[in-house]
């Protein structure tokens, strides 16, 4: 049981320069705070982001969010006992009172989540990743293997109908530090083999710290990246993976990618052929966030050989995931603790995926800051995969370094298990 004394909003800034939520909540044992994310490409079916719409940040403010943590919800928490995570978390939803956390906000109740979800760590001594171990059940904790975002496309990038992530996989080591190594060395052979062929600009970074090269098509991306892997000394040990953020260029039925109409149908063709060529290991999004027969075709077709990742069609929601099951609509689940809005939640929708057999990757948003929760998280959930953006910008390396924290951290205790499968992966 752990009381809160105190619980204290302020609007801060995330990596794009919009406003975001901290929240600060003290207990006996100190003063805990955690930053709440931001997506771009966000999901239709996402828990709601309260924004003032003001003349300020240009609509973009968030006090109202801070006004609903300092005024409500202070006041009901603050030198209240509670139990457990769950108890809050439940408390917070029932204050909110509706299923998209609208009233509050999603960017109201998450940080407070976050932070005292710190504060029952230090309270039992625990370091975070533990604590959520604890929580949901982990019994070997495992360091991820990182997809790392090295080419931003989309709205990541300010263009239209595009591929929004290209990511380099290192799945293929013994350690997570060495992955790591490995996909940080293959992304400065790509810079280099980039400004070579288009000249400096092509090595400009868009928002999640991967380089955006305006005038190469997909292929010449996803080709540059085999180089660049090849180049780098890692054939066959780093591999390639896409989000392709689809929802963002279907219209009418019908993707458009760069000019070029596809049915769902000759959607799937197109991926499968990537898939061939390129050696591609998952695929985020293929098909937009309602367009359950084009996932279901795409699964059927590509699923027991490729990782079929749902975003914007799961928005880490355990009512969406439970219609995607019955459906078999994708293998794996993309985690954002801001599409749901709690830590409980986010626990839930991982214990799901895992009973289901699906694959769980733990992922940042666009809008990021210093904030590191999501390092603990993939580690204290064990889910093997995490999506932490390239390995460049201050608020991604946030999230890398932390993991090396956390390795060498296991690694006193003998258990610093990595999820790649070795050198011949
Ligand atoms: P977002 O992009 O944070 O802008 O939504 C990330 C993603 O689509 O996975
Ligand atoms: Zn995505």
């Amino acid at each position: 049981m752990v009381k809160i004394v105190s619980v204290h909003a302020r609007q801060v800034l995330d990596s794009r320069g919009n406003p975001t939520v901290e929240a600060e909540l003290s207990t006996s044992r100190g003063h805990f705070s955690a930053i709440v994310p931001s997506g771009a490409s966000t999901g239709a079916h996402e828990a709601m982001e309260l924004r003032d719409g003001a003349k300020e940040y240009a609509g973009k403010g968030v006090l109202k969010a801070v006004e609903n943590v300092n005024s409500i919800i202070s006041p009901k928490v603050s030198g209240r006992d509670f139990f457990s995570l769950d108890e809050l978390d439940s408390f917070l939803n029932s204050l909110d009172g509706t299923a998209n956390k609208s009233a509050l906000g999603a960017n109201a109740i998450l940080p407070v989540s976050m932070a005292f979800c710190r504060a029952l760590a230090s309270h039992e001594s625990m370091r975070l990743f533990e604590y959520i171990g604890r929580v949901s059940g982990t019994k070997d904790f495992v360091l991820p293997v990182p997809f790392l975002n090295v080419l931003n496309g989309g709205k990541h990038a300010g263009r239209e109908n595009d591929i929004q992530e290209h990511m380099l996989v290192p799945s293929g080591f013994a350690s997570f530090s060495e992955a790591l190594r490995a996909g940080t060395e293959t992304y400065h052979v790509l810079k280099g083999i980039l400004r070579k062929k288009y000249g400096g600009e092509a090595a400009l970074l868009g928002d999640e710290g991967g380089f955006c090269p305006k005038s190469a098509s997909l292929d010449d991306r996803l080709e540059m990246m085999g180089k660049a892997v090849s180049e780098a000394g890692y054939s066959g040990e780093v591999h390639i993976a896409l989000d392709c953020a689809s929802s963002e260029f279907f219209k009418d039925g019908n993707y458009n990618i760069d000019g070029k109409e596809y049915t769902p149908m000759e959607l799937v063709d197109f991926y499968a052929a990537l898939v061939e060529r390129f050696g591609l290991v998952s695929i985020e999004d293929g098909f937009a966030e309602d367009d359950w027969s084009g996932w279901r075709l795409f699964n059927s077709r590509m699923g027991k050989k490729i990782e079929i990742v749902g975003d914007d069609l799961l928005v880490t929601s355990v009512s969406r995931m439970k219609a995607a099951i019955e459906r078999k609509a994708c293998n794996a689940l993309l985690l954002k603790v801001n599409q749901i809005g709690t830590v409980t939640e986010s626990v839930e929708a991982a214990r799901l995926a895992f009973r289901s057999q699906w694959r769980v990757m733990v992922s940042h948003r666009s809008g990021e800051s210093e904030d590191s929760f999501i390092s603990d998280l993939v580690v204290g959930l064990a889910a093997g995969q995490s999506k932490f953006g390239a390995p460049a910008r201050s608020e991604r390396t946030a999230k890398y370094n932390q993991l090396l924290r956390i390795e060498e951290a296991l690694a006193e205790t003998g258990k610093a298990k990595f999820a790649g499968k070795g050198p011949s992966a």
